[in-house]
């Protein structure tokens, strides 16, 4: 039995047409990807405000308890005040439906920030022009490359001294691969930051700061020469940095957007709420709306077929009280109504949406009906995976979601004997939750390592092996830093490798994992004819 929940709804929704098609033509499902402190947080807060789900800016998040505002139901996150967890924020604005996927927001990350990206249509990259192109923000844009996922770029802190945004744009076009067309262009320096250059249609665009920007920034729109009058050398340069733009044919082009090749890149400040206007006004144009997904078998699933949804991220325990589970499920196709019996993929056994009230938490509320592009989050939902599709009517399976190259590795051992079989069921769940990925030894004598993307999910795997199993256990880190699928040949070979070990992962796949990458490259000079392929970040995508 499930029931059904969203999260955060910020605003009463409009009425909907019960049409999928006409539904998921007004959705945009999206998700931020940055390094930490660049300004996701703040930028989420003014499209909120923008989007009038806010009166004032900082209601939703109060300075300086912005981390511990929200989510904050596992103790661990209460403990040390961060969001471990990402939620999924409806934001209606403009006739359309905003869904923006949270990554987590900590100094660390784990393989639920990768997977919430498998259920977003399009990601904003927020750079801080001081700083960049950075390393976790070169991590998620992998995984959007790798599903060729539309990326809009926001240059954020421009209000800040920073770098040469001329710069900036070499180095993202060198870094990661992605070439930025800037739509708006800064006129001032980071700093001395006086609007934008609309590149559409040559305009000045001209900010003024409202105190603390807790409200929408005052906007002056200037034809060309006004603005030359009234800013002199400022609009001169930035005319200058736009003919140079147009020389290297850095200009947004729909196509190669979508594909995505180029990516349309927005200059401002999210604290003085400069540029926010145009970036929000950006998604509704250019980013996609969910489109219909491919299936297992290949063929694409449309939008107007019956519900079906597929399982991105799996929750357990949100309420310790009720011990739940909640699964978080991407609607693909269809109409999802609250109430209505879904079929479990995997298993082929009924899944009913009713609401059960004992189970709501703070900031959760019952929603009655989602479309394509909406996330919603399935409670007490026990046999469900990660990947695993739900459906009415209309069999139908949609491709695994890809688990990642964990790159951290540690072997957990229980502290008592007599806890052992606890601490087996528990770090079973947690593999399949993916809190950690779980490599056994293939025949079963060395202890089983876990792997990990970030640190923070050691942690959390401790903590929750503690207390919801009753099994403290230590954690001894492994020297490996590389994985690589291997055939079962080069297997066979590597087992008599020093620096090296071979592990076998819950879906069965062989794994070798390395002390170092030079030394997987010299294994690879010397042994050409050695299977070793990457668990590379491929993510199930829309057509
Ligand atoms: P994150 O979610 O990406 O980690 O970043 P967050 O929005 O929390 O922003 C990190 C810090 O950068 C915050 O300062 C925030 O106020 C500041 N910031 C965000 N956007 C801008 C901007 O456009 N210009 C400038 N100058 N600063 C910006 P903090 O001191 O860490 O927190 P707080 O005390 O301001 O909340």
């Amino acid at each position: 039995m499930g029931a059904v929940l969203a999260w955060r709804r910020c605003a009463p929704r409009t009425p909907l047409s019960a049409d999928p098609r006409e539904e998921a033509v007004r959705r945009r499902t999206f998700a931020i990807i940055s390094h930490p402190d660049a300004g996701k947080t703040t930028l989420t807060e003014k499209f909120l405000l923008y989007a009038g789900a806010v009166v004032e800016a900082g209601a939703v998040k109060a300075r300086g308890n912005r981390r511990r505002a929200h989510s904050d139901w596992m103790a661990m996150e209460r403990e040390r005040g961060i969001s471990i967890t990402s939620t999924v924020l409806q934001i209606p604005h403009a006739g359309h439906v905003l869904n923006l996927l949270d990554t987590p927001g900590h100094r660390d990350f784990s393989e639920d920030t990768y997977r919430v990206l498998a259920a977003a249509d399009a990601a904003v990259m927020v750079l801080d022009v001081a700083k960049g192109v950075e390393s976790q923000t070169r991590k998620l844009f992998e995984v959007c490359r790798a599903r060729r996922m539309p990326v809009l770029t926001f240059l954020n802190k421009l209000d800040h001294p920073g770098r040469d945004p001329l710069e900036l744009l070499d180095e993202i076009e060198q870094q990661i691969g992605l070439r930025p067309t800037p739509v708006t262009w800064p006129v001032g320096i980071p700093g001395d930051f006086r609007g934008v250059l609309d590149r559409r249609d040559g305009r000045f665009v001209r900010f003024t700061r409202t105190a603390g920007g807790a409200t929408a920034a005052l906007e002056q729109v200037l034809d060309p020469a006004a603005a030359e009058a009234e800013e002199g050398a400022a609009w001169k340069e930035a005319v200058e940095g736009c003919m140079l733009l147009d020389e290297v044919g850095a200009t947004h082009d729909l196509d190669r957007f979508l594909a995505g090749d180029t990516s349309p890149l927005f200059v401002g400040s999210a604290l003085t709420n400069f540029g926010v206007r145009h970036l929000l006004e950006a998604l509704l144009e250019l980013a996609p709306a969910p489109s219909g997904r491919v299936d297992a078998s290949g063929a694409v699933r449309p939008l107007e077929a019956p519900f079906a949804g597929q399982v991105f991220k799996i929750q357990a325990n949100m309420d310790p009280a009720h011990r739940d589970r909640m699964a978080f499920v991407r609607v693909c196709s269809g109409r999802f109504e609250r109430g209505m019996t879904l079929v479990h993929g995997p298993t082929g056994r009924p899944f009913a949406t009713k609401y059960a009230a004992s189970v709501v938490a703070d900031e959760r509320s019952t929603l009655d009906e989602a479309f394509p592009g909406d996330v919603i989050g399935l409670v007490n939902a026990g046999d469900v995976r990660v990947g695993d599709t739900l459906y009415a009517d209309d069999p139908v399976a949609f491709p695994p979601i890809a688990a990642f190259a964990p790159e951290l590795f540690a072997t957990l051992r229980p502290r008592s004997v007599g806890r052992h079989k606890q601490f087996r069921r528990g770090l079973d769940a947690l593999d399949e939750e993916g809190v950690v990925q779980l490599l056994e030894d293939p025949d079963g004598l060395l202890p089983p390592l876990v792997g990990v993307v970030g640190q923070m999910q050691f942690e959390v795997a401790l903590h929750r092996l503690a207390h919801e199993y009753g099994a403290d256990a230590d954690l001894s880190p492994a020297p490996y830093t590389e994985a690589r699928l291997a055939d079962p040949p080069t297997a066979a070979a590597l087992r008599a490798v020093t620096g090296t070990r071979v592990v076998r992962r819950r879906d069965g796949a062989v794994v070798a994992l390395f002390e170092s990458p030079y030394w997987l490259e010299r294994l690879e000079r010397e042994h050409p004819e050695w299977q070793l392929t990457s668990v590379a970040p491929a993510l199930a995508g829309s057509a």
